[in-house]
């Protein structure tokens, strides 16, 4: 893997010089050598077969490798319904609210619901995802019913949260509007069997889109559950599938551990795991990826962490952490895998300004230079305090942040995951454990059919109190 030639049509460059075992670089990180990969070659190649028959046969889960391909008519149809509204409210939570976070972070401008609408051309966004009564009283509060669209959305049509909070704003909106109006306000997503959306959305006569059957709520962000509010709030959903599409299309061409990077990030992954490594620290140095972070650390986190394994994501975020979490980074335990993601040409720049002051002088290595070259340094200094502690850091510069790019990022780092599940040997489609607390939660809450779950939940919740101090 020789350093390569960049050109201006770069998706981005991922680097993993400091990732593996150089031998006799005195710096680098011990246990995990580019020869020590080669072994994850065989069941990687077989990983990815595996995911490419599984996504033509429509095995469940995997339907997110032919998302990319899929047409959108019916969804930018939506969304121009929607740009006719002065704001929007989407009830839904994890892979039905944290694709939505992301897209809109990385790629429309920061403050977007305070900005003017002649500078927006889309309706504001409030996103109803925790069970927080006193977020949705201020969202209620701050819109407009009559000029408000309600979507709600998720996959298995039965979530409590996503439930509870669409109850509240369809009791309000019916008050507000009356029942016949209200329905010409709400949008379903869900799926097409499950769950009580898709009748419920039959009764109203409201619209719909599907969620697809063979995609899984964290591998959903481009279907109609992260599309949607990306196209209605002004972004091109199509180039976004372009630049997975092209992804895509490169991880398939590309059948060799050192020329695919979803291969080698999965078996570097892998293999920093197995050596001790059990946190995977994700750090943009830019604040619009933020939230990729975020919705990176549910994939991760929700694909992987099953049967006693998964490494356990990290969200950082530079500068903030350099001040918060480096000291541990640098010279706390050898247990993490560190990504450090730039943006080597972001839209905006500012010149940080001169002053006159005398007790400001000592600060004239700051005069007339770019904030985004601190910036830059400062991301480039950190990888290199890491590096020079001896833990393994990926970077990945992507020379401008938009929907191309993005898409490309989703993708691989969706590949990445579902052949780190396979090599695992976990079902990355699963979420077993989210369940469970799904069901506790019915059980506690009355729903006919958990009291089972009611009776177990019980006694365990007795348990937490055996010990207790109060105070
Ligand atoms: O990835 C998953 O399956 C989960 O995290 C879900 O996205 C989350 O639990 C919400 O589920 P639903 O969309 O069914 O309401």
């Amino acid at each position: 893997m020789a350093r390569g030639t960049r050109s201006d049509s770069d998706l981005f460059t991922v680097s993993f010089g400091m990732a593996v075992d150089n031998g006799a670089d005195s710096v680098s990180p011990r246990g995990v050598s580019a020869e020590s990969l080669k072994k994850y070659a065989e069941i990687l190649a077989k990983g990815d077969a595996w995911l490419r028959e599984g996504c033509a046969a429509g095995r469940d889960g995997v339907g997110w490798l032919a998302l990319p391909f899929r047409d959108i008519g019916d969804i930018e149809e939506a969304a121009g319904w929607l740009r006719g509204f002065d704001a929007m409210v989407q009830a839904g939570i994890g892979g039905s609210a944290l694709g939505n976070l992301m897209l809109h972070g990385a790629l429309l401008p920061p403050y977007w619901n305070e900005l003017p609408e002649a500078k927006r051309g889309g309706p504001r966004f409030y996103l109803a995802d925790n069970v927080d009564p006193r977020d949705n009283r201020t969202v209620w509060n701050l819109i407009e019913p009559e000029k408000t669209a309600f979507i709600v959305i998720s996959k298995s049509g039965s979530t409590a949260e996503t439930m509870a909070n669409f109850l509240f704003f369809w009791d309000r909106l019916k008050v507000e509007l009356g029942p016949k109006k209200a329905a010409e306000h709400v949008l379903v997503i869900t799926d097409e069997e499950k769950g009580v959306l898709r009748p419920f959305a039959d009764e109203i006569g409201c619209r719909r889109l599907v969620l697809p059957s063979d995609v899984g709520g964290r591998f959903s962000v481009l279907s109609s559950v992260g599309l949607l509010s990306a196209c209605a709030l002004g972004l091109d959903g199509r180039k976004l599938l372009a630049g997975a599409a092209e992804m895509d299309e490169k991880l398939a061409q590309r059948a060799s551990l050192f020329e695919n990077p979803a291969w080698f990030l999965s078996a570097l992954s892998v293999a920093h795991y197995r050596h001790g490594r059990n946190m995977t620290v994700m750090m943009p140095y830019e604040d619009a990826l933020e939230r990729f972070c975020e919705w990176f650390a549910q994939l991760w986190g929700e694909s992987l962490g099953k049967n006693g394994v998964g490494s356990t994501p990290v969200r950082a975020l530079g500068a903030i952490d350099q001040h918060s979490q480096i000291q541990l980074y640098t010279e706390g335990p050898d247990d993490k895998l560190f990504t450090v993601i730039t943006v080597s040409a972001p839209e905006e720049d500012i010149v940080i300004p001169e002053t006159e002051e005398k007790a400001l002088v000592p600060l004239g290595y700051l005069f007339g230079q770019s904030m985004n070259s601190l910036r830059r340094y400062e991301a480039l200094s950190t990888a290199a305090a890491v590096a020079k502690g001896g833990k393994p850091v990926v970077t990945i510069e992507i020379p401008r942040l938009d929907e191309r790019r993005l898409g490309a990022l989703i993708q691989l780092y969706e590949h990445v995951t579902a052949l780190t599940g396979y090599v695992l040997d976990v079902n990355p489609f699963d979420q077993p454990g989210v369940e469970q607390g799904k069901n506790f939660t019915y059980g506690l809450m009355g729903r006919p059919d958990y009291s089972a779950q009611a009776l177990e939940v019980t006694e365990l919740a007795e348990k937490l109190s055996l010990r207790e101090m109060t105070l």
